[in-house]
């Protein structure tokens, strides 16, 4: 399968970023982690970062010809980008919504996610085996 991962904004800075709540790994990090696991490894696998909006929609736009699942963590835009939301369910691709907190046990703003009803799955609070698990759930779906 070829898998689509795209991170939304600040998650760029993870390392750095609130590391009390986002672990000591950068992104690459993840990125290595992910590409070492035997699920990986028989997958096509291409990561996507972007802080705008815009080049996240366009991004999950050309996925429609080239990718058969997106696993997307889009960040703080999770509570209230109806765009992205909107992309998703235009592009017809099983996608899985990701988060390295747990989104349901922190400020009430997080516990709204608008992408949730058009993913297949939401997998919050895992770190990043959620990505792991998100490659699993579009692996396994029918
Ligand atoms: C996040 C949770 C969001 O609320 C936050 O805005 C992020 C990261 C997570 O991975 O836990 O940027 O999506």
């Amino acid at each position: 399968m070829k898998i689509l991962i795209i991170n939304g904004p600040n998650l760029n800075l993870l390392g750095k970023r609130e590391p009390e709540i986002y672990g000591q790994e950068t992104l690459t990090d993840l990125e290595s982690w992910l590409a070492a696991t035997s699920e990986a490894s028989s997958h096509d696998i291409e990561w996507f970062q972007s802080n705008h909006e815009g080049k996240i929609i366009d991004r999950i736009h050309e996925a429609m010809e080239n990718a058969d699942g997106i696993i997307i963590n889009p960040g703080a835009f999770t509570h209230y980008s109806y765009a992205i939301r909107d992309a998703i369910a235009s592009v017809n691709i099983p996608t899985v919504e990701v988060h390295l907190s747990d989104i349901e046990n922190r400020e009430a703003f997080r516990k709204v996610s608008v992408i949730k009803d058009v993913c297949i799955d939401q997998i919050k609070g895992l770190g990043k085996i959620g990505y792991l698990e998100g490659l699993k759930t579009l692996i396994n779906q029918e």
